[in-house]
């Protein structure tokens, strides 16, 4: 087992749209059903940003509210990363925007692109300055307005997202027992397609129109949807695997899994196969749908406020997307 002690978590917070998505609310003229959503993904709602809530403003949120929790100050935080493949603009980052939000000191601050693995990549990396010494407290965000780059025409994705943010800001410790145990981040460019958002591309002609979306600037998420599902599901079974025997450690030493919030059969077929307690599973994809970087952090923080996680337990937690990318890592908090 690879350990490291010393990299604690603090404290969580998390922020969502007030209004709500329910599958009964899409239109006739998408072609779909409550039942089909429902069945195939178990998704019965999610949230959808409000035309003043943006990934940045949710993320401050979040943050706030993290920092809250650990009872810390922004003149506390030595650094912020923030995992979004939604954010405000491409320059500032939203790391910034939320530096300047908080009213930090002059810390380092910026974004990470991992798609729905990125706060699993912020958190690691994060985590690294801290056990080298570099910084003693560090801000973690996950924040998405995904509704803004999906296309409400089609059916295969659109009923699949939501928005929202998660924050938890980590620490040094001299305790020992507590923090991050384990962690492994990887990626396959090779099957980049399977998941894949233009956004602007920059060496297009400028537009003249103000309506990004009306212009040639502007795609939407396009996925293959059945390659994702088949990854997703063995992605899981092979992590989980591989976690518990690099860790030593059998399903009951784990107290809590907090998957990315993808789709319940997806998470059903993986978990079967790991012979894994249905009710050590964190789910909370029926009410806010896949929240790509944001549904880790928001459902960890859900977690901690319900009591469903406390402090000394050994927590599991894994996550895949775009890229392809995939990560996971064991904390005790
Ligand atoms: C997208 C997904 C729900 C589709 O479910 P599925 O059981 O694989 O369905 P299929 O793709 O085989 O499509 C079956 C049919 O349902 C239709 N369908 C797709 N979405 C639909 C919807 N929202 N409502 C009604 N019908 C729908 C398809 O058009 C297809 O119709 P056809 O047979 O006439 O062509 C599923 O593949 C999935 O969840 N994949 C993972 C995607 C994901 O989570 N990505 C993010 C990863 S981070």
């Amino acid at each position: 087992m690879s350990t490291s002690f010393g990299v604690v978590l603090l404290g969580t917070g998390s922020s969502l749209p007030t209004r709500s998505l329910r599958n009964s609310d899409f239109p006739a003229s998408l072609d779909t059903s409550d039942e089909w959503i429902r069945s195939r993904t178990g998704i019965q709602e999610r949230r959808i940003a409000t035309p003043s809530e943006t990934s940045g403003s949710l993320a401050l949120t979040a943050a706030h509210r993290a920092l809250e929790a650990a009872q810390l100050h922004p003149a506390d935080v030595d650094m912020i990363i923030c995992a979004t493949v939604t954010p405000d603009m491409m320059v500032p980052s939203n790391a910034c925007f939320i530096q300047r939000g908080l009213g930090c000191r002059p810390i380092p601050a910026f974004d990470v692109n991992a798609a729905c693995t990125g706060f699993l990549y912020a958190l690691t990396i994060a985590a690294q300055f801290i056990r080298t010494g570099s910084c003693r407290r560090i801000l973690v965000i996950g924040t998405e307005t995904l509704s803004r780059i999906v296309d409400f025409s089609d059916r295969t994705t659109c009923v699949l997202f939501g928005d929202g943010a998660g924050a938890v800001v980590i620490g040094a410790s001299d305790g020992q027992g507590r923090g991050q145990h384990w962690f492994r981040l990887y990626s396959d460019g090779s099957r980049g397609d399977y998941i894949r958002y233009n956004g602007v591309r920059l060496r297009a002609p400028a537009s003249t129109s103000a309506d990004p979306r009306a212009s040639d600037q502007f795609d939407f998420l396009r996925m293959n949807g059945r390659e994702v599902f088949k990854f997703a599901v063995r992605t899981i079974i092979e992590l989980i695997g591989e976690i518990l025997a690099e860790c030593n450690l059998t399903p009951a030493d784990i107290n809590l899994v907090i998957p990315h919030q993808v789709n319940q059969r997806i998470i059903d077929a993986a978990f079967a196969d790991l012979s894994f307690p249905t009710d050590k599973l964190m789910v909370n994809l029926d009410r806010y749908g896949n929240t790509s970087a944001a549904s880790i952090p928001i459902a960890l923080d859900e977690a901690m406020r319900t009591g469903r996680a406390t402090a000394g337990d050994r927590v599991l937690l894994i996550a895949f997307g775009g890229g392809l990318t995939w990560a996971g890592g064991v904390w005790t908090i």
